[in-house]
Formats: C-alpha cells, structure tokens, sequence
C-alpha cells in the first residue's frame, strides 16, 4: 500500500488549524501528528510532500456545475474531461453535477445519458444531483429509487417556461416525495412566468442589450419566488436548498425562514460576490459574457451575500459552472439578450477567489473552508468522506500556497472556454499540489493527473438534517 506524508504545512479543516502532518495510506488519510513529534518523524513513506509555509487544506467540493450541458440552443463549453481537469488546477477535486430529466422521459434516462457523459472522463471524483423537468406520477415515484442509490438532490425551476420549468402544484408534490424519501429539493428560485412578460416588453421597446438582461430578472422577482418555494416546503414538510441566489432580499427570507427554525439552506457563487450590474452593462457585447441566471446584481447586494455567509444564513458557494464561448456561442444572443446563453465559467477559480476574500477580510480560514468543502460536502451527503482531513477521510488534499501572488485570465486557465469572467483580477494564494485520493494530479504548476481517474460517488442524505 502506497504512503504518502505531507509535512510542515498548516492543516486548515472547517473546525481546526494545526501545525500537523498528513500521513496518507491506500488513498485514505491515515493518521495526523504534530510537527515534530516521534509519531510523525516514525512515518516511513514512498512519497513526501513538503508544505512548509503553505495550507495543507480539503479539496474543494463544487456543488453545482453544469459540464457539457444542452442549454440555449447550444451546450456548455466543458465537458466531463475537461471541465475536471480544470476543476482540479484551482484545487477542487470533487464535482456534483446536474443530470437532466427530458420531458416525457424518465429521471433513470437523464441518469443513464449522464453517466455515460461522464464515465472515464473525469480527473476528479464526481456525483450527480438530477433536474426534474416533468414531475408525474412516474418521475415522482422515481425519486425513490434514486434517492436509495445515491442521487439524494432534486433540481426543481420556477423559471424557464416551456423548458425546465415546474408550476406551484408539480413543485409541492415532489416537496411532498422528497419530505417522505429523504431527498433534498434545490430550488432555482425566480419567478418565471413574470420575467417571461418583462422580457417580451423589453424586447418590444428595443432594449436587447445583455444589461436589460438584469433588468427584467427583477429583485423583487428572486425575492418573491424564495418566499414562495420557502412557504410550499414549509406545507410540504421538506427542507429545501435555494441555489445561485443573488438578491439581498433573497437573502432575507432564507434567514427570516431559519431564524423560525424550517430546514432552509442558500448556495451563492462567486460570479455574485465579485461581479455585478457594472460588468453587465460593459460596452458593445461584452455585458453577454456575465448574462447568468440567477442575474448579477448592483454591487450593494454583495455585503448581504457576504454577511449571510459569516452568519450562516447562506451554507455554501459553489460555481454554477455553466461556461459558453463569447464567439459563437453567447453571440447567438445579439439583438436579443434573451437568446443568449445562461451561464458563466468559473469551476476553476472558486477556491482561489475565496482564498482572496479572506486575505479581504470578509471571512475567516475556515470559514472558507466550510463554505467551500465541509459544507458542500455535509449538504450533499459525502462528508466526512469528502470536505475534510480526518483518518478515514479520501485523501483529496491541496497544498495551497498563501504568499504567491497570480493574475487570472483566459490566456492562462484551463477551462475551455474563451474568455475569463475575472480577467485580470489579482488573486493573492495559488493551488500547488493537489491529491486525488491520495494521487497526484496537480504537481508544482503542472497536471499529473489522468482521464478516468475520477470516479462516481453516489451519495448520502444532507447531513444538515435529522
Ligand atoms: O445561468 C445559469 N445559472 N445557467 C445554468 C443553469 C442554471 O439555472 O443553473
Ligand atoms: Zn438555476
Ligand atoms: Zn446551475
């Protein structure tokens, strides 16, 4: 059996900072000792890793990426391949990606099409939560079986009418299976009828930049869907995770439905902590590269988002990583914001763009490490196999360099996508080394890694629960 020992790096988890070394065995981590001490200096290894000065933290769990995904008359630039790959050069090493339903056809055939996606591409572990876009009889009673072997999530979508989208009674009913199976709704909260009618005016009226694309998915709008899917869940006695929110007022009925004590959990990414409206309205087409869904939001939002993350109003950022090329795929959406694309890149700058907001002061190490790796990981069933460095634990471990500065930019990252939604923002930290249960992939700047490494994980029920 392989041994591995990571020595003289800070070890950072969600509840604890130590001066420790990591001894790695058969992909598991082993055992933890103080620097210095006879266990650690007893530890024989094949490999040793040294971290003095650098973190010696959890691989990333990105709860919320959409790698290969048919959407807007076209599909997300990344597949399984190389979305993974480039997962793991910003230090994440587990995935949980979005399997869809078609309607008229069965959860198990939107299983099945993404399995086959993704088998033997992927560098990095992954996992699948499954859109619902037609609950009936037969998908609602599907979500039984698919909650007992390890798809425990249920994408749900107020928005999008004529796509993905579930009215009030097909939203209760699979809160109702999912109060009774166990399984976790997530819900894209935005009311999509009322935006439907403010895009066709804006359209009418001539405003077809991508900017009136923020303008009609209305605050208020955001707000009032979170209520109401907060108030269904509340009748359907389930708990419920509203992902990629981006609206203070968002934020506000997901923390007034905790403080009364209901099971309700909130995502944001990081495209709605660094960016905004401004980058929106960016001249020419540019505003197209930033047109997402949840929108970006005026920069006054972002203090709500932060301060909901310290407070643990919001659980957990993950990406929504959705990327589409500004040439030939956004640019679908010239004349017509509504036609472009939905989606950003950014499944590999989440770790670092975290690491930036605690050198910023707005949260603290582990708090980025909750946010980042725990909580995911205990929201979606996988903890403590994934999300921390435990014995027993994968051995799915970054030596991240705090010092080193970098600028990020599409000439240099490894998503495959053409443009980068952080172009030249400065990021003080850098991923070094990253272990996939316990097996290199990335390696002092360089990937090591392989395709197929990474394996399916089905998971448990959120650990947030019961
Ligand atoms: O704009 C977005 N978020 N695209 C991906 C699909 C979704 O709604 O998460
Ligand atoms: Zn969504
Ligand atoms: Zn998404």
């Amino acid at each position: 059996m392989s041994r591995t020992v990571i020595h003289g790096g800070l070890v950072v988890t969600a509840s604890d900072e130590i001066h420790a070394d990591v001894l790695i065995e058969g992909g598991r981590v082993a055992a933890l000792a103080a620097h210095g001490t006879d266990v650690a200096a007893g530890w024989s290894a094949d490999r040793r890793i040294d971290a003095t000065g650098k973190y010696v933290i959890p691989g990333g769990v990105d709860a919320h990426t959409h790698m290969e995904m048919p959407f807007g008359g076209t599909r997300a630039a990344d597949t399984f391949e190389t979305g993974t790959r480039a997962a793991a050069w910003g230090g994440t090493t587990t995935i949980v990606d979005f399997a869809i339903q078609t309607v008229g056809r069965s959860l198990q055939e939107g299983l099945d099409a993404w399995h086959v996606k993704a088998d033997g591409k992927c560098a990095i572990d992954y996992a699948f939560h499954m859109i619902l876009s037609d609950v009936n009889k037969s998908s609602l009673k599907e979500m039984d079986r698919l909650v007992a072997e390890g798809v425990t999530s249920f994408k749900l979508f107020m928005a999008y009418p004529g796509v993905f989208y579930s009215d009030d009674g097909q939203i209760l009913r699979a809160m109702q299976r999912a109060s009774g199976n166990g399984g976790l709704i997530m819900m894209h909260a935005e009311n999509g009828i009322a935006i439907d009618v403010l895009v066709e005016q804006a359209l009418a009226e001539g405003r077809t930049d991508p900017r009136h694309h923020g303008d009609v998915r209305k605050v208020a709008l955001e707000a009032e869907a979170t209520h109401r899917a907060i108030q269904l869940a509340r009748v359907a006695g389930s708990p419920l995770y509203v992902v990629h929110v981006s609206a203070d007022e968002a934020v506000a009925e997901i923390a007034a439905a905790r403080h009364r004590g209901l099971p309700v959990f909130g995502e944001t990414c990081p495209q709605y902590l660094f960016l905004s409206t401004d980058n929106l309205a960016e001249p020419g087409f540019e505003g197209a590269k930033y047109v997402c869904s949840t929108p970006l939001r005026p920069r006054e939002h972002q203090e709500a988002l932060w301060r909901g993350l310290r407070n643990n109003e919001l659980q957990v950022v993950s990406t929504d990583h959705c990327p589409f090329c500004f040439t030939g795929q956004k640019d679908l959406g010239r004349g017509d914001f509504s036609k472009i694309p939905n989606g950003l890149p950014g499944v590999e700058n989440r770790m670092d763009l975290l690491h930036q907001a605690v050198v910023d002061g707005h949260i603290s190490r582990r708090r980025w490490i909750e946010i980042a790796c725990a909580g995911p990981a205990r929201m979606f069933g996988l903890y403590p196999r994934k999300g921390t460095i435990a014995p027993g634990a994968d051995a799915d471990i970054v030596v991240y360099d705090p010092g080193t500065e970098q600028v990020l930019s599409a000439e240099t990252h490894h998503m495959d996508v053409d443009y980068s939604a952080y172009e030249g923002k400065r990021i003080t930290g850098r991923v070094e080394t990253v272990l996939s249960r316990g097996v290199p992939v990335i390696e002092k700047g360089a990937y090591v890694g392989h395709t197929g490494h990474g394996a399916y994980v089905p998971r448990g029920l959120c650990q947030y629960l019961g």
